[in-house]
């Protein structure tokens, strides 16, 4: 053990299994809860105890599994089991592989790629326990309400661990035993490598049992021990969707109970979804049916939801998001967004800015104090300070084949329905007016306008929608515009009805 690490050996993951129970083409170790695949919350907690090294043990779609693995963790070194099933096989190629430069001595760990909430602090319990006590091995267990399927561990009159007996090889006695394996071992290195030897394929399941080295151990004078935890989760695994989705509701709850100690309000957890890669501020309040993923920050004060999924968003301090679906975005201190607003990548929100009712955004950069107030669009666009931009306006940045930028400065005033034909520039301080088209540059201080003059074809209604409800009603008005304002000029209805 090298002084820098202080941690075991190794830590070998298996991950060779088939996962037939999820009924997926992703392989289940692939399959998520909080924001992370099950067995990146696998190598999180090996590495939490900084093991000299760490394999990770693969055979069902392993160019998948491997290459998700890689990208997460390129020290982990990936082992290829061979045709020989079972658990005992696994652990024994691991440790070939690891002893190929130098047979390894000290502690060896061994986990499961689909056990996600266990942590490192119970690893290291595991750890300190093994080897305070000078164990050969220490396996961890549980004590479950039913223990159907798992390997019971067998004890002494005197409560010394002697073996683990697998479910289906288990007599009806043994079947009674409520403490199972969780298949979370610590081992002596030099142990588990020559018991390993003796492991056989001699059992109900044809498979070399890696529990079989516990009384291997055992026979060959080792202490044997075990660890048990009270908390069936840290070693629950998921086989199938519903594993899947109560593993990820616990783990939910872990993260939110974390959160709500270090000064999050969270005010319906049940409703509230958080990832483990997410982080938080003192004093942000989390309204219901909130969603916060990925790398998505939040700072002090700052209220996020009812209803609001945030993906890779920074929210700055202070700020309010209200019913926003938003991703790849930063929203600047003091900002507010919201109601029913759809954030895309590459939006930056300046401090004290609005982004309203109805808006998508996308790449688009809005100064400080700047206000989109309602139902638009602005995308592929920059936009100065203090702007104010009308109601309804849009950046119209697709010519059908590439995307262009609008630039518009600080200062500036638009009309409601203003339309901005990218590529173009509006000067600070610039006015447009309302439903004008802007093609051409505007220059700062201009107004721009850009709608023909409005032409009223007086009684067009009453001549072509002829007994429609409109009609009726505008000859019932125009009756009131004759007798109350100008009874002696029946004249002027009679012109207007021939307009
Ligand atoms: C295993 C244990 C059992 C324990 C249970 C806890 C053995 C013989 N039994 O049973 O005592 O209660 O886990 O969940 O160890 N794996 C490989 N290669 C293989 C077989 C399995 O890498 O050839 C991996 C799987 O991907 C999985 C883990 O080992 O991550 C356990 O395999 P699984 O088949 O689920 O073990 P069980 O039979 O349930
Ligand atoms: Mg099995």
């Amino acid at each position: 053990m090298s002084p820098e690490t202080n941690g075991p050996a190794a830590v070998i993951v298996l991950a060779a299994g088939a996962g037939t129970r999820m009924k997926s083409r992703t392989p289940k170790i692939l399959h998520e809860i909080g924001g992370r695949s099950m067995v990146g919350h696998a190598l999180l907690a090996a590495r939490a105890i900084n093991p000299l090294k760490l394999a990770l043990v693969v055979r069902h779609e392993r160019d998948r599994v491997a290459e998700h693995v890689s990208a997460l963790d390129p020290e982990a070194l990936i082992v290829d089991q061979d045709e020989v099933p079972g658990t005992g096989r696994a652990v024994e190629v691991a440790l070939n592989a690891l002893d190929a430069d130098a047979h390894l001595t000290g502690t060896v760990v061994v986990t499961y790629g689909d056990v996600p909430l266990l942590t490192g602090e119970l690893l290291a319990e595991l750890v300190s326990t093994h080897e305070s006590e000078a164990n050969a091995v220490t396996v961890l267990t549980a004590v479950l309400d039913d223990a159907t399927g798992y390997g019971r561990i067998l004890r002494a009159e005197d409560g010394t661990v002697t073996g683990i007996r697998e479910h289906k090889d288990a007599t009806e006695a043994e079947r009674s035993i409520r403490e199972v394996n969780s298949g979370i071992y610590a081992f002596d290195a030099a142990v588990l490598r020559t018991a390993l030897e003796k492991v056989t394929t001699d059992n109900a399941q044809g498979e070399m049992y890696l529990t079989d080295v516990l009384g291997l151990a055992r026979d060959a004078g080792g202490r044997v021990a075990a660890v048990v935890t009270e908390d069936r989760w840290q070693v629950e695994g998921a086989n199938d969707r519903i594993q899947l989705s109560a593993l990820g509701a616990e783990h939910n709850r872990r993260i939110i109970e974390a959160w709500m100690r270090a000064g999050v309000t969270v005010v319906d957890p049940s409703t509230t979804w958080i990832d483990s890669t997410v982080t938080l501020d003192e004093d942000v309040r989390l309204l219901p049916n909130t969603q916060l993923h990925g790398s998505t920050t939040v700072a002090r004060d700052a209220v996020v939801g009812p209803d609001t999924t945030l993906t890779d968003v920074n929210v700055g301090e202070g700020a309010k998001v209200i019913r926003t679906h938003g991703s790849g975005s930063t929203i600047g201190a003091k900002a507010s967004v919201g109601p029913f607003t759809y954030l895309r990548p590459g939006t930056v929100l300046g401090e004290t800015g609005k982004i309203g009712a109805f808006y998508e955004t996308k790449n688009v950069t809005i100064g400080r104090g700047s206000k989109l107030s309602h139902l638009g669009y602005a995308g592929d666009a920059e936009i100065g300070e203090d702007t104010n931009i009308g109601c309804g306006n849009i950046t119209a940045n697709y010519d059908g084949e590439k995307k262009h930028r609008t630039v518009i400065g600080s200062g500036v005033r638009t009309g409601s329905n203003t339309v901005f034909v990218a590529p173009v520039t509006v000067g600070d301080g610039a006015y447009s007016g309302a439903g004008a088209v802007i093609r051409k540059d505007v220059p700062a201080g201009a107004l721009a306008v850009s709608l023909a003059a409005q032409r009223n074809a007086e009684g067009w209604v009453i001549a072509n929608r002829p007994g429609s409800g409109s009609a009726k009603l505008a000859e019932a008005a125009q009756e009131l515009t004759s007798t109350s304002t100008s009874p002696q000029s029946p004249a002027t209805t009679e012109e207007g009805n021939q307009a």
